[in-house]
């Protein structure tokens, strides 16, 4: 089945990017001159996805304005003859995106329960409102190839990195079978697990495809610490064979740390025509001084 829709859970409390995430929500953060959330709707849009539920939080209405009309602004930049602007405003409300509340923030299967109504029985990509994936043009991006696989298995997709150290602690976890043209079998899964305790290399990261069916499985989970984990039901899946992993392409940034976050405003301003040249030369100028 086609992948038509996308969730992206953007009501988290970012409370390790206080004090900004006060009163802006994570996903709102800037990656140069646009909000980390604005990319992830245009590698969804690029993908193929129609339609996109993002979940907000009960104060995240600038999210919702965001990706609104903003008439008077409009109206404005026409008046003042500043074409190329009213087109970058324009593009941000160009997305077919659908808004739901999560009222209290009680974690990322609360979020995509929150979605049921605009997502059914339907697959859906899931998409982690504050990891941005970096894919040039002419690549194949990281939710691309997630929905490729879906659509060639029917079965659900996660997209994983291979991470060292004590960083297998900051992830979710997965034990790896059979591989095929990058293509994994996923046997277990774990939140989170002690160096020793990780099942392989393989983390989780912030992009899956999800088969039909999956709401009705996560209300029938028996809540742990008073919530429920979608790692419970993807691990439900890999004991029955039907979930798979790939290494992603392309580079990611997880925006909602301190330092991923600066690096990607970096990566992304070397990478900009405006300003890219500039940065480079004060980036070297600096780096003689480091
Ligand atoms: P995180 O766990 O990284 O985000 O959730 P967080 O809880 O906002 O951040 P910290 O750990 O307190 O700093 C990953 C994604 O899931 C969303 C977040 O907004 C983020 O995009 N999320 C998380 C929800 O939508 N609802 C939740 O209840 C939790």
């Amino acid at each position: 089945m086609k992948i038509r829709k996308a969730i992206i859970p953007a009501a988290g409390l970012g409370t390790r990017f206080l004090p900004i995430t006060k009163a802006v929500p994570k996903p709102m953060l800037p990656v140069f001159d646009k909000p980390n959330i604005q990319y992830i709707a245009e590698e969804l849009r690029r993908a193929g996805v129609e339609e996109i539920v993002i979940v907000v939080g009960p104060d995240s209405e600038v999210i919702m304005r965001h990706f609104g009309e903003a008439p008077e602004l409009e109206q404005r930049l026409l008046a003042d003859n500043k074409q190329k602007l009213y087109e970058i405003e324009k593009e941000t409300c160009s997305f077919n995106v659908k808004f739901v509340v999560q009222e209290e923030a009680n974690g990322l299967a609360g979020a995509i329960l929150c979605a049921e109504k605009y997502i059914g029985d339907e697959p859906f990509a899931l998409l982690l409102g504050d990891e941005l994936i970096y894919a040039k043009d002419d690549e194949q991006s990281c939710i691309e190839r997630l929905i490729e696989i879906y659509e060639n298995t029917g079965k659900s997709v996660i997209a994983t990195m291979q991470v060292f150290g004590d960083d297998v602690s900051k992830y979710g976890n997965i034990g790896i079978g059979e591989e095929k043209d990058g293509v994994m079998q996923v046997s277990a899964i774990v939140e989170k697990p002690a160096v020793n305790e990780a099942l392989s290399n393989y983390a989780l990261i912030g992009r899956y495809v999800l088969a039909g069916g999956i709401m009705s499985k996560l209300k029938a989970l028996k809540p742990r610490n008073n919530e429920i984990y979608l790692t419970d039901v993807l691990d439900e899946f890999a004991a029955n064979g039907t979930l798979l992993a790939t290494a992603f392409n392309g580079v990611r940034y997880d925006v909602g740390d301190k330092a991923g976050f600066i690096k990607a405003n970096v990566e992304y301003a070397l990478r900009s025509k405006e300003i890219g040249e500039e940065i480079k030369e004060y980036i070297k100028e600096k780096g003689k001084t480091l």
